[in-house]
């Protein structure tokens, strides 16, 4: 693993000439994408900023050029006309100003009048590295973003450095704006602070903690919060770091959401039930619900492929991390189900006759019609190793494994994951680009979304059971050219 002084890792990027051999590197590796969102160069993190805007989809992600660190942060811009194809824009937002001199941190967009603004933390650090967030905020001007002269305003007194990720929505009910920032107390207790205001690019007021009943004081920090109107129901999702929860490992970064109710008099959002997991997979954080989506029944989700503080072995190559496919996010009696977004079907190329041995195919939809189920993905000619997963009956899970994978990374946060399904099990539909799995059961309701990186000797697999396959190609949706 690469070490990286302080000094590399914020350096700014004066001209794209600095990264073009970068990129021209990582066009070769065997891991690149075909159809999900990727960095440029270096690294993408969280996205930000996900909305639709005069007839178009923006995202843009956390980016940090130089390579697979967490260092000085721009926003990297990409667009789309569907949330299926997309083509790389160039920088939304780089570290220029004072209140942003250590990076652009996460946030969201919002559309006012005809105008799409971004909303961010400007991570300031002075000589001694001590750290101010700003929320702060641009406009698009001709096919750039114009950051306001001042932030909106500066951290609270009595809570930690972490007071950030700022998501800006508009209440009808209440008639204000809210921003929603994910923070930590100054006993290291997460929650997130809501601010409201009757004019987004003014006048923000602080109005209080966000409660969530029976999660007062949960885990270390929420990064990343979004909440949002789906139906009658409110669905709050955020990223607690710091914590181990059931089920989940080593882990110490989750993305879980409640679903209930928001009272915006007394700030208090009632789950109907606790928590639960966004995606069982290993790989999966700071998901962002799209601003401004056509209709109020659905949300619209994306997430990085990825966690904070891991490795992964295109590190070696000067790059990782990817988005998810977008994905449609409905609530059906009080649960949560998720889908890979509407017209992901345009990108199938012919049906594919599965022998075992090919090139394993890019979209796999297994309808299960018995009690037993195992499934090995990317095994040796030999029918050895590959990435397995397992149907228990008896206690209604599913059993995942990267173990005898070849590729071995992030293995003291677990090779193993269990994901406790709602029903038995029917429907498995899997999307398996150049590094990544996500899988949809039971028609979504529940996920599980990882980075994999198989060798040429793990090409073949292995299904036992009862059922129905149905296999496809996916054609390339992502283009991958350098602008910068
Ligand atoms: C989550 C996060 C955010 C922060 C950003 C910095 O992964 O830590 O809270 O704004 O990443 O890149």
């Amino acid at each position: 693993m690469r070490k990286w002084t302080l000094e590399e890792r914020y350096k700014t990027l004066e001209s794209s000439e600095q990264i073009k051999y970068l990129h021209e590197k990582i066009a070769q590796s065997p891991y690149r994408q075909l159809f999900h969102i990727q960095p440029v160069t270096g690294l993408s993190s969280d996205p930000n900023g996900f909305i639709f805007h005069n007839g178009k989809w923006h995202l843009f992600y956390q980016w940090c050029p130089w390579g697979a660190v967490h260092g000085l942060k721009y926003w990297y811009h990409v667009s789309s006309p569907d949330l299926i194809f997309w083509k790389n824009e160039g920088i939304g937002l780089k570290p220029d100003t004072i209140y942003d001199n250590k990076g652009v941190h996460s946030g969201s967009a919002f559309n006012i009048g005809n105008d799409l603004y971004l909303f961010y933390t400007g991570n300031h650090r002075d000589e001694n590295w001590i750290r101010t967030p700003w929320t702060c905020a641009a406009k698009l001007v001709n096919g750039k973003f114009q950051k306001l002269d001042k932030p909106l305003f500066g951290p609270l007194k009595n809570y930690s450095e972490h007071q950030r990720d700022p998501k800006v929505f508009y209440n009808e009910k209440i008639g204000k704006y809210f921003i929603l920032l994910g923070a930590q107390t100054e006993d290291k207790k997460g929650t997130a602070l809501v601010y409201s205001s009757d004019n987004p690019l003014e006048n923000w007021e602080f109005k209080g903690e966000l409660k969530v009943k029976g999660y007062e004081n949960f885990a270390g920090m929420w990064e990343c919060p979004s909440l949002q109107k789906i139906g009658e129901d409110d669905l709050l999702i955020f990223s607690p770091q710091y914590i181990k929860l059931d089920g989940r490992g080593n882990s110490t970064n989750h993305n879980i959401y409640f679903i209930g109710k928001m009272d915006y008099d007394t700030l208090t959002f009632y789950p109907y039930k606790d928590f639960e997991f966004l995606d069982y997979g290993f790989d999966f954080y700071a998901a962002q619900l799209a601003s401004n989506i056509p209709n109020n029944d659905r949300a619209i989700m994306i997430s990085w492929i990825g966690l904070p503080d891991n490795h992964y072995p295109t590190e070696e190559e000067d790059w990782e991390g990817s988005m998810t496919i977008p994905r449609e996010l409905t609530i059906k009696n009080g649960n949560l189900i998720q889908k890979p977004i509407t017209g992901i079907e345009k990108l199938r190329e012919k049906k594919l006759e599965l022998d075992g041995i090919l090139t394993i195919p890019s979209e796999l939809q297994i309808d299960i019609l018995g009690e037993k189920f195992n499934l090995k993905l990317f095994t040796k000619q030999d029918g050895t190793g590959g990435f397995s997963i397992n149907y228990n009956k008896s206690s209604n899970s599913l059993t995942v494994s990267k173990k005898e994978m070849t590729n071995h990374y992030n293995e003291e946060i677990g090779e193993v994951l269990e994901i406790p399904l709602k029903k038995n099990l029917k429907s498995l539909r899997i999307f398996l680009d150049k590094s990544s799995i996500e899988i949809f059961i039971n028609n979504g309701e529940s996920t599980f979304t990882s980075h994999i990186y198989p060798t040429d000797e793990e090409i073949g697999y292995d299904i036992n059971g009862d059922f129905v396959l149905t296999a496809w190609n996916l054609r390339t949706s992502v283009k991958d050219d350098f602008i910068v």
